[in-house]
């Protein structure tokens, strides 16, 4: 079994190697891609050094499960090369996963859906909707859902290492001057790049690119969650806000169900769901590093048919990383 990681040297591809390793996935063998500039680093994987090649000019035959974590537009160049030469894809981009012939697939939700490959290529949610993927279909398997309000709460490492880089300057830049914030002086951040505000002591209500009146990132969770759930007309609205959190992505829902549930019937269903882990008070900072989701803060109102809760999860490891390899699994 051999495994080509695409994108080993971002975010992502190296929770993907060390997963691929705490998992004991039986491969014999991984290969390591990223793009020119990163071609011939040495990267440790199973105890040996593993060269990184530039995917631009690879051979791919002899790969047997990808894994690709190296941005939509590279994917969608890539991803149907690397399929034809005998891989089954599985791409953490957005480019593959509202194509009516690629499966995307949550596991704990729609694993059977990932046997029905046209293209050779299966693919895994946006992070954020991926966190919230158990708790609504436990709902929806207790009692159907009729709408989903959501605000997000998203990590800084949902927008890759230059997220990261823009949260850390911020913090370093503004220095001594930080205590200034709490006597309601502006505090002199920047630079301002990658996200449309200071994010440093800041909370910024446009995760994603605008593409109407509503980001990508809204988008995404709607026609995702739609997708994934298999319910084509659910009502979903969403605001997508980042946080300046590292990593951990939280989501605060409502949801409107077919009938009503008690707050514990509500809690039991949410608490049992495969791929989730009750808790009190779930934080991203309790998530990250783990691989649940976890959810409490558990609220009905069983006159309106309401339902709330906060779920909290880890980007990189269950919204990317994780999902991918249990995939994977589930192929083998
Ligand atoms: N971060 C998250 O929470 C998260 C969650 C779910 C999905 N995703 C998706 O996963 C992907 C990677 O995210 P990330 O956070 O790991 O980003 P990242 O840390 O910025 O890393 C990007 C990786 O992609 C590689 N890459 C970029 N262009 C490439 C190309 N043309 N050919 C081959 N490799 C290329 C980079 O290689 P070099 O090092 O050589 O530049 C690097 O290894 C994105 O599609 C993202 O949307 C991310």
């Amino acid at each position: 079994m051999q495994v080509g990681v695409f994108g080993a040297t971002g975010q992502v591809g190296s929770v993907m190697l060390a997963l691929l390793q705490e998992r004991r996935f039986p491969a014999t063998s991984v290969r390591l891609f990223g793009t020119q500039r990163s071609a011939g680093r040495l990267m440790r994987w199973a105890d040996r050094d593993v060269v990184v090649e530039s995917a631009a000019d690879a051979d791919f035959s002899g790969i047997d499960i990808a894994l690709c974590s190296m941005g939509a537009t590279a994917s969608r160049s890539l991803a149907p090369a690397i399929a034809a030469a005998g891989a089954v894809v599985i791409d953490n981009s957005s480019a593959w996963r509202m194509d009516p012939e690629v499966p995307l697939v949550v596991p704990e939700v729609n694993r059977k859906d990932a046997s029905h490959r046209p293209k050779g290529i299966i693919a895994n949610p946006n992070c954020t909707t991926m966190i919230a993927m158990p708790s609504l279909a436990a709902l929806r398997d207790a009692v159907g859902l009729e709408a989903v309000l959501a605000t997000t709460f998203q990590a800084v490492s949902g927008a890759g290492r230059a997220g990261v880089a823009e949260l850390a300057n911020q913090v370093a830049s503004a220095g001594d001057a930080t205590p200034l914030a709490f006597d309601g002086s502006a505090v002199g951040v920047g630079p301002v790049d990658k996200f449309p505000a200071p994010i440093a002591y800041n909370v910024v209500p446009m995760a994603g690119a605008l593409v109407d009146d509503e980001t990508e990132e809204e988008h995404k969770f709607r026609n995702e969650s739609r997708k994934i759930l298999g319910l084509d007309s659910l009502a979903v609205h969403c605001t997508c806000v980042r946080v300046p959190v590292y990593t951990g992505h939280s989501v605060s829902v409502t949801v409107k169900l077919s009938s009503a549930m008690s707050t514990p019937e509500a809690s039991k269903a949410l608490a049992s769901a495969p791929g989730n882990e009750f808790s009190d008070l779930p934080t991203p900072l309790l998530a990250a590093g783990r691989d649940p989701c976890f959810v409490g803060r558990v609220r009905t109102d069983e006159a309106s048919r309401l339902a709330s809760f906060f779920v909290s999860g880890d980007n990189l490891r269950k919204g990317a990383a994780l999902n991918a390899i249990q995939i994977a699994e589930a192929l083998v």
